[in-house]
């Protein structure tokens, strides 16, 4: 069967007053990502002939992630903002005449693509006017609710309008819905203005389609796809039910995680069947840790790749552009940005690696310090396989230690090292026999001599 055209509008033109921090709603994180990133991603995978965002004046950053992000989504601006209803409304022009037009909130983050493709296909399949995805949260408050009679979907209704008995039985308004692109114009055009918010409620299309006698139709989602973030605990709700679910799908999936509930996740982490995470590790945006290699506890990583066989932490921090080859080990109160671990190369102990290549087998002394910055720029520090660098030691980028050279330990180094060599840069040390009795009796008198009235 040919597949109908179809068109995808994200409204996120709210100015989410309800967040209380002046930020666009759509902008605040979850699991590393901002809200409307994860519902374009899930809008993406549908493969949309149109995809539409609503936004409002003034909204820069929000188009500047949405054009990042998705720079095939047309973008409209809605002046003023007068509802959901309007907001579709003002993004018709965008949508494709004929065929299905599915409306997604740019604040409900945790839909399932597979949900959505059996809502578009259930109005395919019935020709109805509307499908719209209902779901059966913990907590209903604040949706709409789903009024069925004699099992047609006749109308949806706001929660401050639903009776009791709706309130408590009925199925709760994801905010989801897809129409028929040809009778959604004729729905949109006879909308009413609800007085008591000034607003055009889309929500309002099922009764008019039902009065007309266009069948309307629901589909049930999970519990907990429909939600949607209007306050900071919601959002912070929403952040613990994304990182339970993932953390199930990755144990499901052969990683080993012996405290799951402490290991936290960003949306495009990768980590392999085989892989260990123990407790309390971060895995923030582009990390990738490989089958074998094991994140010891206490760990924070920021678009950094841990290969098979590598090790990291307790207490390490590997920040973006960091590259663990196989057998490689980064230990604790160790910090690493921009640099590459050869295959079993080893800093241990109390370094900051920044800039920097570290060739196989190279071990880096606890103390070690890449000197990255002047500044004003930043420079390279290059360090040579099987390189020893000892404890200690302060490498003024730009810098090389050559192969198999040695670092003597407490070193400032600000030239090259050649291969082989060994590299000695601190003060001489001198011993004085006997000198320590003497000068314990000099301390000792004049302790005493304070001590005098
Ligand atoms: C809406 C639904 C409610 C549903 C709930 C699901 C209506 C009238 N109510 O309520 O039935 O249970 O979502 O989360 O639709 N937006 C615009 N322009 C506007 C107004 C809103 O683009 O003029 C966008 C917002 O940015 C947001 C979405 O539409 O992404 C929903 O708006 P919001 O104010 O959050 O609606 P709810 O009160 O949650
Ligand atoms: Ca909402």
């Amino acid at each position: 069967m040919a597949r109908v055209p179809l068109s995808i509008v994200v409204l996120a033109a709210g100015k989410g007053t309800r967040m209380k921090n002046g930020r666009p709603k759509v902008l605040h994180p979850l699991a590393g990502w901002p809200l409307i990133r994860h519902v374009l991603a899930t809008a993406r995978r549908l493969e949309p002939d149109r995809l539409v965002v609503v936004l409002a004046p003034n909204m820069a950053e929000v188009e500047a992630e949405v054009r990042a992000f998705a720079p095939e989504a047309g973008i409209v601006v809605q002046v003023p903002a007068l509802g959901t209803g309007h907001a579709v409304a003002v993004a018709r022009p965008e949508l494709a005449a004929t065929g299905s037009v599915l409306v997604l909130y740019g604040d409900t983050p945790l839909l399932a693509t597979e949900t959505l493709a059996r809502l578009l296909a259930e109005r395919e399949r019935t020709d109805s006017a509307v499908a719209v995805l209902g779901f059966r949260p913990h907590d209903p408050s604040g949706y709409g609710r789903l009024r069925f009679a004699d099992g047609e979907l006749v109308e949806l209704v706001e929660e401050r309008h639903a009776d009791p008995e709706l309130k408590a039985v009925g199925s709760c308004n994801s905010g989801v819905m897809a129409f028929d692109a040809a009778r959604l114009r004729i729905l949109l055009d006879s909308l009413p203005l609800r007085p008591e918010k000034n607003e055009y409620y889309l929500t309002d299309t099922v009764a008019l389609a039902a009065g007309r006698g266009w069948s309307c139709r629901a589909v049930e989602a999970t519990a907990i796809e429909g939600l949607g973030v209007n306050s900071q605990r919601q959002l912070a709700e929403l952040e613990r039910l994304w990182q339970e679910r993932r953390r199930g799908e990755l144990l499901d999936e052969g990683v080993v995680m012996p405290a799951p509930e402490t290991v936290f996740l960003a949306s495009d982490c990768v980590v392999e069947p085989g892989a260990v995470l123990e407790p309390y590790v971060v895995l923030g945006p582009g990390t990738r840790v490989e089958a074998g290699a094991v994140v010891h506890p206490f760990s924070h990583l920021e678009g950094a790749v841990v290969e098979a066989g590598a090790a990291v932490g307790p207490f390490a921090r590997l920040r973006p552009g960091t590259v663990l080859e196989s057998g490689a080990r980064v230990g604790n109160f160790v910090e690493v940005k921009a640099t590459r671990l050869g295959k079993g190369a080893k800093a241990n102990h109390l370094t900051y690696l920044g800039d920097a290549t570290v060739g196989p087998g190279a071990n880096i002394g606890a103390g070690t310090i890449t000197c990255n910055y002047d500044g004003i720029a930043k420079h390279r520090t290059e360090i040579g396989a099987a390189a020893f660098v000892g404890s200690n030691t302060a490498l003024v980028a730009p810098v090389r230690i050559g192969p198999g050279a040695i670092v003597a330990a407490g070193s400032t180094i600000t030239r090259d090292v050649p291969e082989e060599a060994l590299a000695i840069a601190r003060g001489q040390q001198e011993n004085k026999a006997g000198r320590a009795a003497e000068i314990r009796s000099r301390l000792r008198r004049k302790a005493a001599e304070r001590g005098r009235p």
